[in-house]
Order: C-alpha cells, then structure tokens, then sequence
C-alpha cells in the first residue's frame, strides 16, 4: 500500500521536539532561562554540567537515586513536554532543582542563595535529563521554567561544552 508522503509524515514515530535548541552562552542569555535572580536556573544548570557530567556526557550523578532532589518526571499529560520515551526500561527523564525536594539541601550555596518560600520565581527553574539506564549517559539536557513549553529549550552540545568551562560560572556572576 502506496501511503501518501503528508500522511507519512504526521505517521512517523520520530516526531521532531518543537522546543528550541540553545548551542551557545550568546543564545543562553537571549533565552532568558534561569536570570536574573531570585531564578536559578543559569547556576543550576552550569553546576549540573561540571558536577554531574564526563566529557562523554556519561554521568557522574546518579538520577535515578534522589541524590540533590533528582526525582522522576513523568512527561505526561495531552501536552506533553518532552518527546515520548517508547523504551521505558532503557530510559527516563529525571528533574532537578526543585529546592523544596529531599536533598535539594545538597546542591550549593550559589544554586540555592535565593530561594525564598514565599516567592515563586526563586524556584521555578529546572534542569531535565533524558538518561540510559544501560549505558548511564545522558543523552539530552533541557532546561525548563517549570515545565512551560515556551521556556523549555534543549542544550546544545556546544553549549555543553562551554559551560563546562569554570569561567561558565564566573560570566553567570555578571548580570
Ligand atoms: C520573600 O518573598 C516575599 C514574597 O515575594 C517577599 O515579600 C519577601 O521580602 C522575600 N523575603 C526575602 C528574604 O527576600
Ligand atoms: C511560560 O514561559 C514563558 C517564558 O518563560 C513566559 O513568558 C510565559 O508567561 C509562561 N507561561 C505561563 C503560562 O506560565
């Protein structure tokens, strides 16, 4: 059966994410992700890449364990953040930065200096993973404004990279 390329496309399992993709420090700021404080977002995310990642992106924290509040997150709902997950056994996308969680106490001084219960704003921000529980490397990095479409972005490799740098933490320390 010939079926017609417009229905093959809307068929295709591998459905592109709509979410943007940030591949340097310059489109990071652009974002607005995680700035300017009380949010936590940029100094979290920077503490996630040079704490919890290998050159490899093999990951040096384990999610799945609840270490500094890394808990599950589930990726439900009709509108759905992250693409799917078909293969539930080889992976899972984990949250962190929620302050409030078990063990949050752990992450630093820097990631945790504006929490504030009764503001919001100073917790809204989240770093997620998409992990592989097999070969424990991470294979995607988003940074989201808690779980809003349109301040969840991917983190490029480049801007991995960059952010790997200690002088990542230093340019955060600017605005
Ligand atoms: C915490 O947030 C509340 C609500 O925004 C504000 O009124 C209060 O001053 C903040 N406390 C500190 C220590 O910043
Ligand atoms: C979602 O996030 C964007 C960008 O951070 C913000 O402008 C918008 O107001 C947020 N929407 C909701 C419903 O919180």
């Amino acid at each position: 059966m010939q079926v017609p390329f417009y229905l093959a496309l809307l068929l295709s399992p591998v459905l592109t994410s709509s979410l943007k993709t940030l591949d340097s420090d310059q489109e990071l700021q652009d974002s607005g992700f995680g700035r300017p404080p009380p949010r936590h977002g940029l100094k979290l995310l920077a503490w996630y890449v040079q704490r919890c990642l290998d050159n490899n992106m093999a990951s040096l924290c384990d999610p799945t364990r609840g270490e500094f509040g890394f808990h599950v997150f589930l990726n439900r709902g009709p509108s759905r953040l992250l693409p799917l997950i078909r293969d539930k056994r080889q992976y899972g996308y984990h949250t962190v930065g929620n302050l409030h969680a078990r063990h949050a106490e752990d992450l630093p001084y820097e990631v945790k200096r504006y929490y504030n219960r009764s503001d919001p704003q100073s917790n809204m921000d989240r770093v997620l993973v998409r992990y592989n529980n097999n070969n424990r490397h991470i294979e995607q990095i988003y940074a989201s404004a808690h779980y809003n479409a349109t301040g969840t972005f991917i983190i490029g490799p480049d801007l991995v990279a960059s952010l790997r740098r200690p002088t990542a933490f230093v340019c955060a320390e600017m605005w």
